[in-house]
C-alpha cells in the first residue's frame, strides 16, 4: 500500500477487515515496526477521534508522531500553479509539502471541502498536491470527498456485530443546522459496496450523493420503507450534493428515533460521531443496547493501525 485515500487503495476490504482484527487481538505485536520513522498529523480542521485514535496507532506502531494544527497555526498555502502570490497566502504548497515531506516518512491529512465549489472539492486539489510534492505516502484522515480510516473502522464493527454474511445495510439521512460535507456517507458508500454488501440509501429528494461512490445501492425516498428489515442502520446529515452545500430545512422529522427502528431486525445504530443529540439521533438510541458508536470509534485505532502497518511494511 502506497496511500490511502479511498477504498480503491484496498485490494480486498474483507482481508483488511480481518488483518485489522488481528491487529486488534494483538496491537503491541508490533513496536520494531515504525522505529526512527516518524509520522506527521497535519489537520486543517478540528478532531477528536481521528487524531486520537491514528496517534495512538502510530505509537502502537513506534512511530514517531508529530501534530500540527496546519490550518490554523500554518501558514495560509497557495494551490493554483504559476499564481502571482500578492495576496493573502503566504507559501505555495509545492513548497510546504516538500519540507514536509523531509520531516516526515508518512504524511496523513485531514482537509475538509470549502462546500463552495463543487469541482474543486471533488478534485481533491489538497490531498493531489501533497501526494504530488511530498513525495511520501500521503493517508486522509478525512478529505473533501472521502473518510476512508472511518469507514474501515465501520466495516470492522459490522464484521464484529453482523449475524449473517449479507446484512441488509440502511444508511439515513438525518437532520442538522450546519452544512455539513457528503464525504462520510460517500465514503460509507463506497466501502460497503465494495465489499458487496446490500446497501439501501435513505434521503429527502435532492440529497442524492454523487454517484461516483454510490452506484450499487438502492435509493428509497421512504425512510419508513427503507429502514424495514435493516440489520444496521448508519445515520448521517450531509448537505446537497446537487445544489452544492445547501441545508435541507423542514426534514426534523427524519431524526431516527426508538419508534422508526421497531420495523428493523433488532437494528443496530452507527453514526461517526460527533452526533447531534436529539437532532441526528434520539437519546434513548445512543445510549441503547443497539448502538455501536463506541464500537466504532475505538475501532478508528485497528484501522488507522493496519493501514500504517501496511504501509509500513510496503515502503520502508
Ligand atoms: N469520526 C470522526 O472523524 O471524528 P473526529 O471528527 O472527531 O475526528
Amino acid at each position: 500500500m502506497k496511500h490511502f485515500i479511498s477504498a480503491h487503495d484496498s485490494v480486498n476490504p474483507h482481508q483488511l477487515v480481518q488483518e485489522a482484527l488481528q491487529v486488534k487481538q494483538n496491537p503491541y505485536n508490533f513496536p520494531e515496526l515504525g522505529k526512527n520513522r516518524t509520522i506527521g498529523l497535519l489537520f486543517f480542521n478540528s478532531s477528536l477521534r481521528t487524531r486520537l485514535s491514528t496517534q495512538k496507532a502510530a505509537m502502537n506502531l513506534g512511530l514517531q508522531v508529530m501534530v500540527m494544527n496546519i490550518g490554523s497555526e500554518g501558514w495560509a498555502l497557495e494551490y493554483e500553479d504559476g499564481t502571482v502570490m500578492n495576496g493573502t497566502s503566504v507559501e505555495h504548497v509545492k513548497d510546504a509539502a516538500a519540507v514536509i515531506g523531509v520531516y516526515c516518512d508518512i504524511i496523513a491529512i485531514r482537509c475538509f471541502p470549502s462546500l463552495q465549489d463543487r469541482t474543486a472539492d471533488y478534485s481533491e486539489m489538497v490531498l493531489q498536491q501533497f501526494i504530488k510534492f511530498s513525495n511520501k505516502p500521503i493517508v486522509s484522515l478525512e478529505s473533501a470527498t472521502l473518510h476512508p480510516l472511518q469507514s474501515l473502522a465501520d466495516l470492522i464493527t459490522i464484521q464484529e456485530h453482523k449475524k449473517t454474511d449479507k446484512p441488509k445495510i440502511v444508511l439515513t439521512w438525518a437532520p442538522h443546522i450546519k452544512a455539513l460535507p457528503q464525504v462520510v456517507a460517500n465514503s460509507f458508500s463506497q466501502w460497503v459496496l465494495k465489499a458487496g454488501y446490500d446497501l439501501t440509501i435513505t434521503h429527502p429528494e435532492g440529497f442524492e450523493l454523487s454517484e461516483e461512490f454510490t452506484n450499487g445501492a438502492t435509493v428509497e425516498y421512504d425512510q419508513e420503507k427503507a429502514l424495514q428489515d435493516a440489520d444496521f442502520v448508519y445515520v448521517k446529515n450531509w448537505s446537497s450534493y446537487k445544489d452544492y452545500g445547501k441545508v435541507a430545512v423542514g426534514h426534523d422529522d427524519w431524526m431516527l428515533t426508538d419508534e422508526k427502528m421497531e420495523t428493523t431486525n433488532g437494528g443496530k445504530i452507527m453514526h461517526c460521531l460527533p452526533v447531534r443529540r436529539n437532532l441526528e439521533v434520539s437519546d434513548e438510541l445512543l445510549d441503547g443496547d443497539n448502538a455501536l458508536v463506541l464500537q466504532q470509534a475505538e475501532n478508528r485505532i485497528y484501522a488507522a493501525q493496519v493501514v500504517l502497518k501496511k504501509i509500513l511494511e510496503a515502503n520502508f
